[in-house]
């Protein structure tokens, strides 16, 4: 009795492993389907950005934005680095037609905005802010060398300190938690120069995987010449990645704050990060003007470097199915 259980135990786990279990490919948001899968936001920025959101229109027609034919199949976006606009820089910001709940996204960017006033990031948000969530991927301001990655909440979500190689900077989601900042969120510092930023765009950029179960959301970064072959062969595993950057899990119910999450990608200026009197002061590019807003307005030339380059993103579901073997049956 107890030799037979045992040995259809260890064929059934055998045979999930090499056939079915894991990640399968749900979206596959590359070359000519990239843009059309996500749509512009061009309304006032919510995080008050010196910053003119463009239709995709718009964006065409001045060069913000371009066919994938002509960068090799990924998708530029740009902002205004011609004028001296009164009412902010022209810029994109899009979103995923799609929405989310749970999955592997993985995210493979060649150059990001970097450079004072800039504030890029690459983020998913669900609905009623900060209800449904907030998990920022890859996100900073002006020349910071580091990615910061942060979830944010409503109340009740907090995380502990470990199984991640970033520092823990706050603990408690919640954007009102009393002892933070407003909206400081779970927030964790990378100590790796090549993933944000100069650095990031020196290396060509890389994938940035992010994980997110009931259990935990994880986030990985891996430059260009070091992607796992798991993921360029589309067969991804995130068992095999080691310890992710930053990871946020502990004291939060992760099905009950993040929901039917959209993807966004964007460029502001300045505002409630950027443009922060103390952010701007702290950073260098302060000794050019005093206010971010007017280095924004008046330096049309300091946004070059300001454009996202990206290969693509292909989102994963955990693969579903059911077998039977020997008379026993296996679900997950
Ligand atoms: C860390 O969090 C504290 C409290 O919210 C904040 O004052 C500080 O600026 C944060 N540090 C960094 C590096 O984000
Ligand atoms: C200025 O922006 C346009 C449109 O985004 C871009 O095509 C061009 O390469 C940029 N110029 C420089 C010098 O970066």
């Amino acid at each position: 009795m107890f030799s037979r259980t045992f040995a259809s135990l260890v064929t059934s786990s055998i045979f999930i492993q090499s056939t079915l279990a894991g990640y399968v490919l749900s979206d596959d948001f590359t070359k000519d389907a990239f843009f059309g899968n996500f749509t512009p936001f061009t309304e006032n920025d919510p995080t008050n950005g010196f910053v003119k959101y463009l239709n995709y229109n718009d964006a065409i027609k001045s060069g913000l934005m371009a066919s994938v034919a002509n960068y090799a199949g990924a998708a530029y976006m740009g902002v205004d680095n011609s004028s001296k606009p009164t009412e902010g820089r022209p810029s994109m910001r899009i979103t995923s037609a799609k929405t989310y709940n749970k999955g592997l996204f993985i995210a493979d960017i060649a150059h990001m905005p970097v450079g004072c006033g800039t504030w890029p990031a690459f983020w998913l948000v669900g609905p009623n802010w900060p209800a449904g969530g907030e998990i920022d991927i890859l996100e900073g301001v002006n020349l910071q060398a580091s990615n910061q990655m942060t979830v944010h909440t409503n109340a009740g979500c907090t995380i502990s300190t470990s199984g991640m190689t970033g520092t823990v900077n706050t603990t408690n989601c919640d954007t009102n938690a009393q002892g933070q900042k407003k909206n400081a969120g779970c927030a964790v510092m990378s100590n790796s120069k090549n993933n944000y930023g100069a650095g990031f765009n020196a290396i060509g950029g890389g994938v940035y995987a992010t994980e997110w179960t009931s259990t935990a959301i994880s986030i990985w970064f891996f430059p260009r010449s070091s992607i796992p072959s798991d993921i360029t062969s589309l067969t991804p595993n995130p068992s095999g990645w080691g310890t992710p950057l930053a990871k946020f899990a502990g004291g939060c119910n992760i099905d009950q704050h993040f929901q039917n999450m959209n993807m966004v990608f964007d460029t502001t200026f300045c505002g409630q990060w950027a443009g922060a009197d103390d952010v701007w002061a702290a950073s260098s590019c302060s000794q050019t003007t005093s206010t971010c807003n007017a280095h924004v307005q008046l330096m049309p030339d300091a946004f070059t470097e300001a454009y996202w380059l990206v290969n693509g993103v292909r989102v994963y579901q955990q693969g579903q199915g059911k077998i039977r073997k020997r008379g026993v049956s296996v679900e997950w």
